[in-house]
């Protein structure tokens, strides 16, 4: 099925965001805060994950989306990144059947070709395990990079077309983004104080509503989230058009009278 895009019509704007998006930032400072080593940090984010996937089913969250380790994160000490590779491993071991048990279908979106060929395994029988379920559909954006995304998007479209070149739309590039199954964002949420994106969705963003917090995401919870809901819901969704406009679409008699 595919979803409305934010460029080419206007998407309904709920009081409940339908798909929210997270860059996890903070664990390594968290750590630091509490004289442990980064990696203390990662194993603490797990727990907060495990939180917001029970804190977004129970608000009406349909998509969760969380960025776990961007194409730039291989920059970082081997050690660490091994420790990540291990705990996506035992994360989804120890998760995969209490999250199909609750209806919740995973997905990993990103580049696996580098991941170690036992967390590609793991990746592929969870979301095979539980391909069916539809209560909430809970992302993980693991060696994702938005630019990456892109690129791919554009190679499979190419290679679906021989010798057509320099003719294609948004709406020929968007079914073949690695979020082709979900609707765009409509809250992006950025923990850890940073207000940047990191190579994350770039085009899935596009009229994405963005909060950002100094919380760092091990101490991320459920209050944490309705402050984000919260700011979310106060925010006017013009998607281009004016606030006159909205104001005669939301209320047109009161319009009429003024
Ligand atoms: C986010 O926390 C987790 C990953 C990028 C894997 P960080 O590890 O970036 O934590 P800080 O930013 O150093 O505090
Ligand atoms: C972004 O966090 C990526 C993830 C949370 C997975 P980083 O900590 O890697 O981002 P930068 O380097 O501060 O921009
Ligand atoms: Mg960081």
């Amino acid at each position: 099925m595919a979803f409305i895009s934010s460029t080419r019509a206007i998407p309904e704007a709920l009081q409940v965001p339908r798909h929210v998006a997270i860059i996890m930032d903070g664990n390594g400072r968290w750590a630091r805060r509490h004289f442990l080593p980064r990696v203390a940090g990662h194993k603490r984010g797990v727990e907060t994950v495990r939180t917001m996937v029970k804190a977004c089913m129970a608000r009406g969250v349909e998509y969760l989306t969380l960025f776990a380790f961007s194409s730039e994160n291989w920059r970082r000490p081997e050690e660490e990144v091994s420790f990540l590779m291990g705990l996506f491993v035992s994360s989804l071991e120890s998760e995969l059947n209490k999250l199909n048990s609750n209806g919740v279908r995973l997905k990993v979106i990103g580049d696996l070709s580098r991941f170690p060929p036992r967390l590609v395994e793991v990746i592929r029988q969870g979301e095979e395990l539980t391909a069916k379920n539809s209560r909430l559909t809970l992302t993980i954006a693991a060696n994702y990079g938005g630019r990456w995304d892109i690129v791919q998007a554009l190679n499979h479209l190419s290679s679906q077309n021989p010798g057509k070149a320099g003719a294609y739309s948004e709406d020929d590039l968007a079914p073949h983004l690695a979020m082709a199954y979900a609707p765009e964002p409509d809250l992006f949420v950025r923990t850890g104080g940073e207000q940047r994106i990191s190579n994350f969705l770039l085009w899935q963003l596009a009229y994405t509503e963005f909060y950002f917090t100094d919380q760092l995401w091990p101490e991320f919870d459920d209050a944490a989230l309705d402050a984000a809901i919260d700011s979310y819901r106060c925010r006017e969704r013009r998607f281009g058009r004016t606030s006159e406009q909205l104001a005669a679409i939301l209320a047109p008699a009161a319009t009429d009278d003024a």
